[in-house]
Order: structure tokens, then C-alpha cells, then sequence
């Protein structure tokens, strides 16, 4: 049991059969982070993703959490999610809400997008996830029109150097457990030195939540000049 999830826990292929903890933690992931939506992300999501527009990218959507607020008029949503086990809680979700949007089994590090094609990318919570962040950054920059906006909401590492001391130590296990998240990544300071410039940066602090992921950033990137 335990060696299978930590093959599980390792990094997974899109077309793999989903192992037991990746269906796990895709059935307790809602619950999981529910004190925390109802604390406050719920919010930050509201506010961050009702400002979609055009053509629609959201990378890592896992189960669908911003679905629900996307403006109506947007030109096409597309939703991409490599897990096949958080694209299925996706898709049930997608049924019941009865929201039109496509699916895609890709990886943000490869995007399957024309080059300056999509007006907003969505990422919240992904950055800490993906394995190659600049790689997937450099991505959104190449698919995003030269007016584009990656609209982004992450937990990232924290100023204050003891809780940033906590967040190293812990990184491992954590990853483990959040099937890749690291908690201790800089993901603003990232953006900003993979072709997108940043606006509009607020920080807030995600109750309800372990401390070593409470620290939040938000905002949105164009493609820099
Ligand atoms: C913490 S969840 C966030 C889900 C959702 N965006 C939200 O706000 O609740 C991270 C998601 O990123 C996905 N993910 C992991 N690696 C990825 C990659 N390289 N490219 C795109 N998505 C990835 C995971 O499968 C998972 O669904």
C-alpha cells in the first residue's frame, strides 16, 4: 500500500490509470480546503476569475473550484488538467453545473495553444504544483495575445524568514501529501522573470488553512515588453 502511493505520489503521466492516493485526495480535495473557501478564497476567486475575458485558458483546474464564477460571455473556456483523476471530479462537476467548457489532458509546461491565441490564462494554486514553473510560465507568456492577461492566485513563500524556515522544512513531507506542492515556492518573483510583468499584486492570508501555505498572492500578468 505504501509503496503504491508513493509511486502515486511521484510524478504522474496524463494518460495514467489514477493510483489510490490520486483518487483520494481528488474525492477529499473540496472538503479538504473547505473552511478555507468559506474563509475567505471563495472570494479572492470570485473577484479574480469574474475578470476573464475572450478565450479562456485555466491551467490545473482540479475540480473545478472557479467554475462557478466565469463571467457568461466568455468567447470559449478551456480547461486543462493532466490528473485524470481531478478531471474526473471536474467533470462530474461541469455535468451538474451544466457549464459549457472543453476539456484538456495537457500539462501547463506544454501548453497544446497557438503562439499570442488566448486572451486570459487562470492559474490558482498550479504554479506551487508543476514541476518546471518557469517552463510553464514562459508557456502562458507564448500563448497569451500581446493584450492577454494571466490572471493568478497562489500560495507562496513566506517574508517573514521563520515561518519561511518552517516552510523548507517541511517542503518534502508536504509535497508528499499535496501530490507535489511545494510550499515554499517564490511564484511571484518567478513570474516576473519568465517574460510576464505584474499588476495589481495584493497579499492576503488563507484561513482555515496549515500555516505553511496561508500566505497568498494575487493579480494579474501581461506579456512584458
Ligand atoms: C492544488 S490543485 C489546484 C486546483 C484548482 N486550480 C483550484 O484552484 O482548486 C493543483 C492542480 O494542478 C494540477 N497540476 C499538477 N501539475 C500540473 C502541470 N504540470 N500542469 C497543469 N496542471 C498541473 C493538479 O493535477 C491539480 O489539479
Amino acid at each position: 500500500m505504501i509503496v503504491v502511493m508513493l509511486d502515486d505520489i511521484a510524478q504522474f503521466t496524463p494518460s495514467r490509470r489514477p493510483g489510490v492516493w490520486a483518487r483520494v485526495s481528488s474525492v477529499v480535495y473540496d472538503p479538504f480546503l473547505w473552511a478555507g473557501e468559506r474563509a475567505g478564497v471563495r472570494d479572492l476567486r470570485r473577484e479574480l476569475v469574474s475578470k476573464a475575458r475572450g478565450r479562456t485558458v485555466e491551467i490545473g483546474a482540479g475540480t473545478g473550484l472557479n467554475l462557478a464564477h466565469y463571467p457568461d460571455d466568455l468567447d470559449e473556456l478551456v480547461l486543462v488538467e493532466p490528473d485524470p483523476a481531478m478531471r474526473a471530479q471536474l467533470e462530474k462537476r461541469l455535468s451538474r453545473d451544466g457549464r459549457r467548457a472543453r476539456l484538456e489532458g495537457a500539462m501547463a509546461e506544454h501548453l497544446p495553444f497557438a503562439d499570442a491565441s488566448v486572451d486570459t490564462v487562470v492559474s490558482t494554486f498550479v504554479l506551487c504544483t508543476v514541476d518546471a514553473p518557469d517552463l510553464a510560465a514562459r508557456e502562458i507568456a507564448r500563448v497569451l495575445r500581446p493584450d492577454g492577461q494571466l490572471l493568478f492566485l497562489e500560495h507562496v513563500r513566506s517574508d517573514s524568514p521563520r515561518l519561511a524556515r518552517w516552510q523548507d522544512r517541511l517542503e518534502a513531507p508536504w509535497r508528499g501529501f499535496g501530490r507535489g506542492c511545494r510550499c515554499n515556492r517564490a511564484t511571484a518573483e518567478l513570474l516576473s522573470t519568465c517574460g510576464l510583468e505584474l499588476h495589481d499584486v495584493r497579499e492576503a492570508s488563507w484561513r482555515g488553512m496549515p500555516p505553511i501555505v496561508r500566505p497568498l498572492v494575487s493579480g494579474w500578468c501581461g506579456r512584458g515588453s
